[in-house]
């Protein structure tokens, strides 16, 4: 598949390079399309990888991932193009964390919206799928970081967008992948958030992940 990692922190960098590894070609998208951490991302990672600006990079892809900062989630996608979206599965892995007021972060949305709502409200014509922003990057694409059993959410509106997300993420060695139901249900998988913050403090390693025991 040709794949958009829209960013260039370490989310994009890291979920980029496992695509790539899988086989995929992956164009990483920034502001500019001479974005350093891009370029060298594309260089470090060799054959399959190359970066471009967000648009450039969603242009020509079949599936858009979105990984840069909730806060700016919908300025990127904006700059991709509404056009560059429609009928694409975009995977999104944000999360409405604002620093700016120190740590603890706050949520810039919550109880009764979710960024996963906005963009999916803002680009009607793509397929949103919430997914991978409860765990670390490193875990996201190697669950087996985390022995034992563990799960993985994912939110969207659109049976089979979620159902072709859950395949990669099985490529990635996820075996537990728990459908939580429409985009409205992304609000629960981001207010995860500021419990996962703080047992990252408690345990001292973000390399952890929650599993749902049933009976
Ligand atoms: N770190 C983790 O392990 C983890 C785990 C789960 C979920 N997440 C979530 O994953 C997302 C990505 O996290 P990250 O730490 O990799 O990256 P980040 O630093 O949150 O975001 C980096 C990207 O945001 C873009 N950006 C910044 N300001 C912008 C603006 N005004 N308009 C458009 N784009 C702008 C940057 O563009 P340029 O490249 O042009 O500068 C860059 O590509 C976040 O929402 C985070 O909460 C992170």
């Amino acid at each position: 598949m040709r794949i958009a990692i829209l960013g260039t922190g370490v989310v994009g960098q890291t979920i980029g390079r496992r695509l790539v590894e899988l086989g995929h070609t992956v164009t990483m998208g920034s502001r500019s399309a001479t974005n350093e951490k891009a370029t060298k991302w594309a260089e470090q990672v060799g054959a399959g990888a190359s970066h471009s600006t967000f648009s450039g990079a969603a242009t020509g892809a079949d599936m858009v991932f979105n990984c840069t900062s909730g806060n700016v989630s919908l300025e990127a996608l904006r700059a991709a193009g509404a056009e560059n979206l429609a009928g694409k599965i975009l995977v999104d892995v944000s999360n409405p964390l604002d620093f700016s007021h120190g740590m603890p972060p706050t949520l810039t949305v919550c109880n009764t919206d979710s960024i996963a709502e906005q963009i999916q409200r803002a680009f009607p014509d793509a397929k949103v799928v919430k997914t991978l922003n409860t765990m670390n990057a490193g875990v996201m694409v190697n669950p087996g970081l985390v022995p034992g059993e563990h799960d993985i959410f994912v939110s969207g509106n659109d049976a089979s967008a979620k159902a072709n997300v859950a395949d990669l993420l099985r490529s990635f060695g996820w075996r537990n992948v728990i459908d939580l139901g429409d985009i409205t249900s992304a609000r629960g998988a981001e207010m995860i958030l500021p419990i996962w913050l703080r047992l990252m403090g408690t345990l001292k390693t973000p390399h952890f992940n929650f599993h749902i025991a049933r009976a």
